[in-house]
């Protein structure tokens, strides 16, 4: 199957066979009659298993070319899983400009269990090997960055990764499967906040993992069951439904994100816009290699510089939404030094760009027209 295909019946054969519903239904149950100890269909208790959450997890595996997905209660709680395949002195290199809550998880959770994180600039991948050591176990990308939109080269990374033997992870929030598909060029697993572009309609938090290793699998299957960090039937259904229309959703995004990058470049109140189409993006011939598009996330700082200029402009628009998250049809911005970038100390958070005049959007995908007009008025 072809992706456009994969996103509507990648891993749906079969959902109900009790009366062949399209849609698999939402089983709303704890746990499952067993006719002898041991004797069940398949399920025994749905923080171990549940159909509807299955019928995700195989969709899931099938978007990024995987064979094993999991799905959890949100993005964190995947990343969560993922941390935890390690132990007290095993070390791990980390994209410097990443989500500020995966910052804070590995940070103020995972540096008082012991495990070690190193945050670098990945923009040339040369540069990972100088952090590595006997400790290093794993190499945590995320690609596009949030919210500097940085890229970072996957396959120059896997084979560093490869090399030296460690597991290479990578946040495939931004992109989604539609515009890289990681697993392809070299990763051994595919992390994903589905709260965002997946589930697409700012309706459900929820994480997910894919991968090929089935020994892999098995490792994050049982830290899944063993911590326990699922999401319900509902928001499985919820997000099974957004993933079929993800490709028609981000073309979209895509067009409207090239609209939109545009017209903020040429307009003289904005000082620089990161997005990773322009052709004077430092990595944009990596993005073009291994993207299919650019994507609707663009951040920008304001000509004025300050803090003040930047809360006045998202304070006026009025088709842009001011909240947190991303990758919902809706456009939404954020100013991430006071909101999803808060948790990073502002010394840290401006060596990477994240200063208080940046705005960040997520392009949402309304009339293009109407979008640039909300960002015309409110820059004045
Ligand atoms: C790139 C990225 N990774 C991970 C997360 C965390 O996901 P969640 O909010 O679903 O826990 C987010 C949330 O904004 C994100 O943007």
């Amino acid at each position: 199957m072809k992706f456009n295909t994969k996103t509507i019946h990648g891993g749906q054969e079969n959902t109900d066979p009790a009366y062949g519903s399209v849609m698999p239904p939402i089983y709303q149950t704890s746990t499952y009659k067993q006719t002898t100890p041991g004797g069940h269909k398949g399920f025994e208790y749905s923080r171990s298993g549940n159909p509807t959450r299955a019928a995700l997890e195989r969709s899931l595996a099938s978007i990024e070319n995987g064979k094993f997905g999991l799905a959890f209660g949100s993005g964190l709680a995947a990343i969560d899983a993922v941390v935890k395949l390690f132990k007290p002195g095993d070390e791990i290199v980390s994209t410097n400009d990443l989500y500020g809550g995966s910052y804070r998880l590995f940070t103020k959770i995972y540096e008082n269990f012991g495990i070690k994180f190193h945050f670098v600039g990945m923009q040339n991948a040369a540069d990972i090997e100088k952090y590595i050591n006997g400790n290093t176990k794993m190499i945590w990308v995320e690609t596009p960055t949030n919210p500097m939109m940085n890229i970072i080269d996957i396959e120059a990374t896997s084979v560093i990764a490869r090399k030296h033997n460690l597991l290479l992870a990578v946040d495939n929030t931004f992109a989604t499967p539609y515009l890289q598909q990681p697993l392809d060029l070299g990763a051994d697993i595919v992390m994903h906040s589905a709260t965002k572009y997946l589930g697409g309609h700012s309706d459900v938090v929820m994480g997910g993992l894919v991968v090929k290793d089935e020994a892999l699998a098995d490792r994050l299957y049982f830290i899944q069951n063993a911590s326990g960090a699922v999401c319900g039937p509902q928001d499985s259904f919820l997000v099974l439904r957004g993933i079929k229309t993800l490709h028609i959703r981000m073309q979209r995004h895509c067009e409207n994100g090239e609209a939109v990058a545009n017209f903020l470049k040429s307009h003289p109140r904005v000082k620089q816009v990161y997005w990773p189409g322009f052709e004077d993006h430092p990595n944009h011939e990596i993005a073009k290699r291994q993207m299919k598009g650019f994507g609707g996330m663009i951040s920008f700082t304001t000509s004025e510089g300050t803090l003040e200029s930047a809360v006045k402009l998202v304070e006026k628009l009025h088709v842009f939404t001011l909240a947190e998250s991303l990758g919902g049809v809706e456009s939404l911005a954020g100013h991430p030094a006071s909101m999803t970038h808060a948790s990073i100390p502002k010394e840290e958070r401006e060596k990477t760009g994240v200063v208080d005049s940046l705005i960040r959007l997520s392009v949402g995908i309304e009339d293009a027209g109407d979008l640039i007009e909300d960002l015309k008025n409110a820059l004045g």
